[in-house]
């Protein structure tokens, strides 16, 4: 073993750190915003941003918004009311919230797929009644959905597809990049994302009326072309200051991808001689951002719970995460008003396993062989939870 364990927690590593672009490239676009006086309100550099995300997603129309979690709440508020949308418990709180935020909407929780985590077709297609609107996927931790599938069911019976797109700015089907499928598709630009502008978000979509459907909520619910409002609508701006690092990281969005494709590789090889894990699947020609590199963990063979690990990797400096654990139909909020009617056995059983280890960018090679190394020292008892070696 390369590594001396104790007294790593001097040298952590974290669970995710944005690489951001060298604040020089940056300060000329952030005098010009001083300059001008003007922080928000749809100013250039929003518009500019607009722009590039259209291009790199070959959307035709992108609204940029405060963040994912105010624009899936404008996406979905232009259902009707008193209606359903299908949507996984294996994803992060806000999916959910965004459609329980809606007067009327109700959230069903549909089971994942066993490998790849994203909702489930076949359960999906069960679950549609004859008050379901729409259909929620997530292209979770950046694996793209089964879009065709989700199609399929949509047209079959008349629904809309929107997707959560929150991880997945830079993935892509063969050569489609995520963000043209469905009636629309909802990135973040939240700081532990790929493209890290601190908070900030963008819907894109193809489809005209939701893009002005959009316009006329996200500034307060004030129509575009008048003085009235026949909306709800909130405060869904993105600050300029915001949309200039958004502009500067896009740039080098397919290096960044590409780096974490080659951590994940890393991962993948190096964790494959520890007994016990399993990995998420990426569909073939599909390609992840690898927004969170997850393992998966069979306690029976790796000898240890996730959470045993977890507790582990901590005492040796290393930060993770559960995602998602525990899965949103387990929430108090959630199970007293939007009870499940029946189990949803692979959410629970990949939520109570999974594990996010340590991603991003500029993690060293070094870095990403001390946790594949922590993570067999660990299962194998080699180290206690105080970071300790066992005696023997
Ligand atoms: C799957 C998913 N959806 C929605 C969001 C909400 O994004 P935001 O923080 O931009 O509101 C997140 C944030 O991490 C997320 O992981």
């Amino acid at each position: 073993m390369s590594h001396d364990y104790r007294g790593t927690q001097s040298d952590p590593i974290p669970l995710t750190r944005p690489s951001l672009p060298p604040l020089d490239e940056m300060l000329e676009d952030f005098h010009t915003v001083f300059d001008s006086g003007r922080l928000t309100n749809f100013g250039p550099y929003a518009t500019r941003l607009e722009a590039l995300v259209s291009q790199t997603v070959g959307a035709r129309r992108v609204v940029s918004v405060a963040n994912a979690t105010t624009g899936l709440m404008m996406v979905l508020n232009t259902l009707p009311p008193g209606t359903e949308v299908l949507l996984p418990s294996f994803t992060f709180l806000p999916t959910a919230q965004a459609v329980a935020w809606n007067p009327g909407l109700t959230p069903v929780f549909v089971d994942i797929d066993r490998n790849t985590y994203n909702i489930d077709p076949d359960d999906l297609r069960r679950k549609v009644s004859s008050n379901t609107s729409a259909i929620l996927g997530v292209h979770v931790f950046g694996v793209p959905c089964d879009i065709d599938a989700l199609d399929r069911i949509a047209r079959d019976h008349g629904l809309r597809v929107f997707f959560d797109s929150a991880h997945a700015l830079g993935s892509r089907i063969g050569e489609d990049a995520i963000g043209a499928f469905g009636t629309a598709e909802v990135f973040s630009l939240s700081a532990t994302k790929v493209v890290a502008c601190g908070e900030g978000g963008v819907v894109a979509t193809n489809d005209d009326t939701l893009h002005r459907g959009l316009l006329n909520r996200r500034n307060y619910g004030f129509s575009i072309d008048a003085t009235d409002s026949a909306n709800l609508g909130l405060n869904g701006k993105i600050t300029e200051l915001s949309a200039v690092l958004g502009l500067h990281l896009l740039g080098g969005l397919q290096d960044r991808v590409s780096r974490r494709n080659q951590i994940a590789a890393a991962y993948r090889s190096g964790l494959s001689r520890v007994r016990g894990l399993r990995f998420q699947s990426v569909p073939d020609g599909s390609v992840s951002t690898y927004k969170d590199f997850t393992i998966e963990i069979d306690p029976k063979e790796f000898g240890m719970t996730r959470d045993g690990l977890r507790a582990g990797l901590a005492a040796l400096g290393i930060e993770t995460a559960p995602y998602f654990s525990p899965p949103i139909h387990r929430m108090t909020y959630f199970r007293e008003r939007f009870p499940v009617a029946e189990p949803l056995p692979t959410t629970d059983q990949v939520s109570g396993r999974i594990l996010s280890l340590p991603m991003f960018e500029d993690m060293t090679d070094s870095q990403v062989e001390r946790v594949i190394e922590s993570v067999e020292a660990v299962g194998a008892g080699a180290i206690n939870r105080l970071g300790k070696r066992s005696a023997g």
